[in-house]
């Protein structure tokens, strides 16, 4: 699938000083490159990243090149621990948060994961992609909906998802079977299970955004894809193809794939995009909606996912059963 490669640029997005974002998965690819683009606007970003000397890395890499780039704002970007395979620390982390910040303006998600069954009997790659993401933001989202009270403000929830997602059909998300579905012992099978949950991250932003306009509380929650973007992630997965992988990589990549920056430009527009807030003050309520609980596809464009992920009884019971589990360990709201 083919997307439009217009560019995001900085004069697109807001003025982020005085604004408090955390991005996970983001000390490489497109939540290294979606930090980036938050950081020039002069955002205080939280780097969620479970390993102390890749996030410091990462931290210093992005300081240099704003101070090269003779971008005015002193980069403010600190490492906020946590592994998204073990969503107590999660908790953990997103707790400590909380007491130690006022404000939270902009949460994003962006890891990539494995699959296999952790110790709670829970498949990896939906712990890492969504599970995880949900304990962060239902945590946060108390700090996220205060700071949402604030004058100015314009809180914003974004997930990253993939248009992949549409290739997985399913009618249930009852239970915990169903949260741990799996389709498949080959390479097709695997690459299908990654996409449910990526569209479990549509279903959850979906659910948030009904949860939260029912409570009045204007927050703007999105999902996206980014587009097809080389990261270590992809280069990964290319090389687990077997006989095509080399040639997938070296002769079609970097004819189809984009760089981490222009895979960053929609996740960067969804959290910061001017456009976004002008819409949000429109006298017209269906113009104000516009971007609540929506879909953003490369570059910036609003686009429908598939018809599961629209489905609100679907999106109901991924929450439901998220809860339920998250509940078996100890872990509640
Ligand atoms: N690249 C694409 O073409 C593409 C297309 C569609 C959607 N997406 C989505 O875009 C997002 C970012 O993908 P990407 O390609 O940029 O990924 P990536 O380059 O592989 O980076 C993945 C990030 O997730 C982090 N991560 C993985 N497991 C973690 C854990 N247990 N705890 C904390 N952090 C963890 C990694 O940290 P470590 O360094 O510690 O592993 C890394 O920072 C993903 O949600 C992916 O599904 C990507």
């Amino acid at each position: 699938m083919f997307f439009s490669r217009k560019v995001i640029t900085e004069d697109q997005l807001v003025d982020l000083h005085g604004k408090v974002a955390i991005v996970t998965g983001g000390n490489t690819g497109i939540g290294y490159a979606t930090i980036e683009f938050l950081a020039r606007k002069g955002a205080r970003v939280y780097m969620g990243s479970r390993n102390q000397g890749r996030a410091q890395k990462a931290i210093e890499e992005i300081e240099a090149k704003l101070q090269k780039s003779g971008n005015d704002n002193q980069a403010s970007i600190h490492w906020l621990q946590l592994d998204l395979l073990d969503p107590r620390s999660v908790k953990e982390a997103a707790t400590e948060f909380i007491a130690k910040e006022e404000r939270l303006d902009i949460l994003g998600d962006s890891p990539f994961g494995p699959y296999y069954l952790n110790q709670d009997g829970l498949l990896d790659v939906m712990v890492v992609n969504y599970i995880s993401h949900f304990v962060l933001t239902e945590t946060l989202l108390p700090l996220l909906r205060r700071t949402a009270t604030l004058d100015d403000s314009d809180v914003r929830i974004v997930n990253v998802s993939s248009t992949s997602h549409t290739y997985v059909t399913t009618d249930s998300f009852v239970g915990k079977e169903n949260l741990n579905k799996q389709f498949g012992d080959t390479l097709t099978g695997y690459l299908i299970t990654y996409e449910n949950s990526k569209l479990a991250n549509i279903l959850h932003i979906k659910n948030l955004q009904t949860r939260l306009n029912a409570q009045s509380s204007p927050i703007t929650c999105l999902a996206i894809h980014p587009g097809a973007v080389m990261t270590v992630g992809v280069s990964g997965f290319l090389n687990s193809v077997p006989f095509f992988g080399w040639f997938l990589k070296v002769i079609l990549g970097p004819l189809f794939l984009t760089s981490w920056t222009q895979g960053a430009m929609t996740s960067a527009f969804a959290a910061a995009g001017k456009e976004v807030a002008e819409t949000r003050k429109s006298k017209d309520e269906v113009e104000r909606r516009k971007y609540e609980g929506g879909y953003l596809v490369p570059v910036a464009n609003i686009s429908e996912p598939s018809t599961y992920a629209k489905d609100e009884r679907l999106q109901r019971e991924l929450y439901e059963t998220t809860i339920e589990v998250l509940g078996e360990m100890g872990i509640v709201f």
